[in-house]
């Protein structure tokens, strides 16, 4: 994609932010990549980015073999932006010094801007922003000036308005440093002289060509699993090529209620695609017989969708082409700052393990993307929010949400809880913020009172935890009273439960699911 646009190339040293300044840039309608912190300057220059920002990272330039930039990346009269690290290792290369700081400067912080310069144009003096740093520069390359400081930090920003080359000690990256996207937003339309083409409409219109480009008059299969990523990569696809994309849903009678029938609504309904349901319940439960063990679910799910997803593949006879819904995360290749090169490339689970007489092309046309990118393209293409705004849902489906064996009848019953869940968080205002919420059921029986009679019955889990990444989670303080409803409504309402309980566990230690 990035030939065609202007871009942002983003040196990558490690830090935990780096993703998160590529989608800054975008939301700012200009594309970015994260590259190799040690390209070399020709390789870099050779693809003509409008801008470079390097990035921050765990290490400390003061240290032996800390990572480096390729020097001449300053040399080829392309703008630069350091952030944090990136500020420092510039300020080293180019003939300054760094010195560890007197104090450890970690979350809040005012600046008082002293020169505007280019990224601070038009802001107020006072800035709140977020830091997070212990070397600072001690003394400036030549030529430079201080834009900003901090009562401990003199350089916390500075700048070569000749050369175009600029640092931040802070992050504006991050939402606590206020008017961020404004300090960014100048170095990339004001500095880099950007114009904005990232669009998604233009994005639809250019994935839509790619595809037809490369597939000709020929067929493409997708699987289709009701996630917002394959759900947009259909629609896309569709939209390039209409019922020469064959969607593939594998029923595997472990979805919550009502998932297949939307499936079929949005898809087969709305968008009129050739959309072949699977119902492969009974042998996915045939499989699962007996089985208790979370990994051994796992395989044995896993070996059945491609069983299944193969069979239906082969009967649509000879079909070159597979979508699947890569993201960009999936794909970034990254150098760790500390030792070789690592590339960071998951394999998508469906794929991996298809049987080599299906070896299909690729289409991928959303692994330039994040996640809030396929979100904003999947309303454009016209899906549903309930499809645009899904949370995440694991491929072994409930199977996973139910500790011990798994039958038809645990299934039948873990579906009318959880739709239950849904029902009561659906109307609840924080219900955006959530990362997942769902029920769990668990293999125990304990004791309860209803009417007249004693009842020994089962034990539901509810588990609602916000999560930036699904990485790290906290449990969600979820009202009293909505908790209450959600407890009473499973309770009356779902025969054979008769105690609820709310998981209060992060992650780490805990998971997020019990499996
Ligand atoms: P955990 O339980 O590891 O979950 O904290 C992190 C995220 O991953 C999802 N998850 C899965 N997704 N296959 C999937 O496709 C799996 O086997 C699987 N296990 C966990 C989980 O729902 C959460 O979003």
């Amino acid at each position: 994609m990035a030939p065609a646009h202007e871009w942002i190339a983003i040196l990558d040293f490690g830090s935990q932010y780096s993703q998160l300044i590529a989608r800054r840039v975008r939301e700012q309608q200009v594309y970015s990549e994260l590259v190799r912190f040690d390209i070399p300057a020709a390789a870099l220059a050779a693809r003509r980015p409008a801008g470079i920002i390097l990035s921050g990272g765990p290490a400390s330039v003061l240290e032996d073999g800390a990572p480096l930039c390729d020097p001449a990346l300053y040399a080829q009269g392309i703008p630069v932006l350091g952030i944090c690290y990136g500020l420092q290792m510039t300020a080293k290369l180019l003939g300054g010094r760094v010195r560890p700081g007197a104090a450890r400067e970690y979350g809040p912080a005012r600046i008082t801007v002293r020169r505007p310069a280019a990224l601070f144009r038009n802001l107020p003096e006072g800035l709140d922003v977020w830091m997070s740093h212990g070397d600072q520069v001690a003394e400036m390359p030549e030529g430079f000036a201080a834009l900003a400081e901090t009562a401990t930090c003199p350089v916390a920003a500075m700048g070569h308005e000749g050369r175009r080359i600029y640092g931040l000690q802070f992050h504006p990256e991050v939402v606590h440093t206020h008017h961020g996207a404004d300090i960014l937003r100048r170095f990339l339309y004001d500095v880099c002289g950007c114009r904005g083409d990232w669009r998604m409409a233009d994005f639809i219109e250019e994935s839509v060509a790619v595809v037809r480009a490369k597939v000709g008059d020929r067929d493409v299969v997708c699987g289709l699993s009701g996630g917002v990523d394959s759900s947009v990569v259909a629609a896309l696809v569709h939209r390039a090529i209409g019922r020469r994309l064959h969607c593939i849903f594998v029923d595997n009678g472990l979805l919550r209620a009502g998932e297949a029938e939307e499936v079929e609504r949005t898809f087969g309904g709305a968008f009129g695609m050739d959309l072949r349901v699977v119902r492969a319940g009974p042998l996915f439960f045939e499989r699962l017989r007996g089985v208790t063990d979370p990994e051994e679910k796992r395989k044995i799910i896993g070996r059945a969708f491609i069983d299944v997803f193969s069979a239906e593949a082969r009967q649509l006879g000879d079909v070159p082409f597979l979508a699947q819904g890569t993201l960009y995360p999936d794909v970034i290749e990254s150098a760790s700052p500390t030792g070789g090169p690592s590339a960071t490339i998951k394999s998508h689970h469906n794929v991996g393990g298809l049987p080599p007489d299906l070896h299909f092309s690729l289409i991928e046309p959303v692994r330039d993307l994040f996640k809030d990118e396929v979100r904003v393209l999947g309303r454009a293409l016209g899906l549903p929010e309930t499809i645009v705004n899904r949370q995440p849902f694991p491929g072994p489906g409930l199977a996973v949400r139910i500790i011990g064996e798994v039958t038809p009848d645990r299934v039948a019953l873990l579906q009318q809880a959880d739709r239950r869940v849904q029902e009561e968080l659906s109307r609840y205002e924080g219900y955006a913020g959530l990362w997942q919420s769902f029920a769990v059921l668990l293999p125990v029986r304990t004791v309860g009172v209803m009417g007249d009679g004693r009842t020994y019955d089962q034990v539901v889990v509810l588990r609602i935890v916000e999560s930036q990444d699904g990485m790290t989670a906290d449990w969600s303080r979820i009202p009293y009273d909505i908790l209450g409803r959600i407890s009473s409504r499973i309770i009356n309402e779902v025969p054979g439960v008769n105690r609820v309980v709310y998981d209060i566990s992060s992650k780490p230690p805990a998971t997020i699911e019990w499996e």
